[in-house]
């Protein structure tokens, strides 16, 4: 798609029903995120959520995804414990869910441990700029502006063999570069519209997140509304004797 100029469209998904709906309308591309941690967990980051919990949620996806290539977060710490475990982390996605590849938040540092994913034959996405697995390191989360660092974190991951290079907080300016220098397509959150494409999670861009919702997102929905609003009819039909009513009950 990037040697064509197509744009390739990316979202998460963490259950049956949503990644079915997104693979019906279309997107090429599917992440089982670690930022499950935040939105379906209701955790402050994503630290806490283990390899088991992704591999749950990652069965889940695969067997309702029919036509997206499905990716899946290795989750902290589970690529910092040697490259004998990483492999044996990265290669229970492989074999207990029914999706495609990895991602790890990586720099220049991972380059071995890329290699090695991808000689085991498990293709790997690596995530640069932002490191929300590294956010009490990093002292927030903030635009990474080290922009050669930036380029070489990028550009060691597609020399390692990652397939793709996901942006995230990063200059429109410096993504741009990126995306020009790499052979394989960018995936861009935060990081401006001249990456090969675009991923955003899945909660912000429906509105299903109550609270904070960051700068990049766009909310192409309320769902939270259209839920909220939903429930309070039933409610209120439960209350003024309206449900059931004959249809729905039997004779
Ligand atoms: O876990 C996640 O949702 C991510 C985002 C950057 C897309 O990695």
């Amino acid at each position: 798609m990037k040697a064509r100029g197509h744009k390739i469209t990316m979202l998460t998904a963490y259950d049956f029903p949503t990644a079915r709906l997104l693979d019906r309308a279309g997107v090429e591309a599917i992440l089982v995120g670690d930022s499950m941690s935040m939105v379906v967990q209701g955790h402050e980051n994503t630290l806490p959520v283990t390899l088991d919990q992704i591999i749950y949620h990652a069965e889940i996806v695969g067997r309702a995804v029919e036509q997206a290539f499905v990716v899946v977060d290795l989750p902290f710490p589970a690529y910092h414990l040697g490259i004998h475990k990483t492999i044996e982390n990265a290669a229970r996605i492989i074999k207990e869910t029914r999706c495609q590849a990895v991602k790890l938040e990586c720099g220049a540092d991972q380059a071995d441990t890329i290699s090695a994913l991808v000689a085991a034959g498990i293709p790997v996405m690596a995530h640069v700029g932002l490191s929300p697995q590294a956010v009490h390191q990093l002292g927030g989360y903030k635009v990474q502006r080290d922009e050669e660092r930036l380029l070489k974190d990028a550009k060691t991951a597609e020399e390692a063999g990652a397939f793709s290079v996901l942006l995230e907080c990063v200059s429109s300016r410096v993504a741009k570069t990126i995306t020009e220098t790499l052979q394989v397509p960018t995936i861009g959150i935060g990081a401006g519209a001249a990456c090969d494409g675009q991923v955003l999670v899945v909660h912000d861009m429906l509105g299903l997140t109550s609270g904070y919702v960051p700068r990049f997102a766009r909310q192409y929905a309320d769902m939270e509304g259209v839920i909220t609003d939903a429930v309070a009819q039933f409610r209120d039909d439960i209350r003024n004797g309206d449900f059931p009513g004959d249809a729905e009950s039997y004779k």
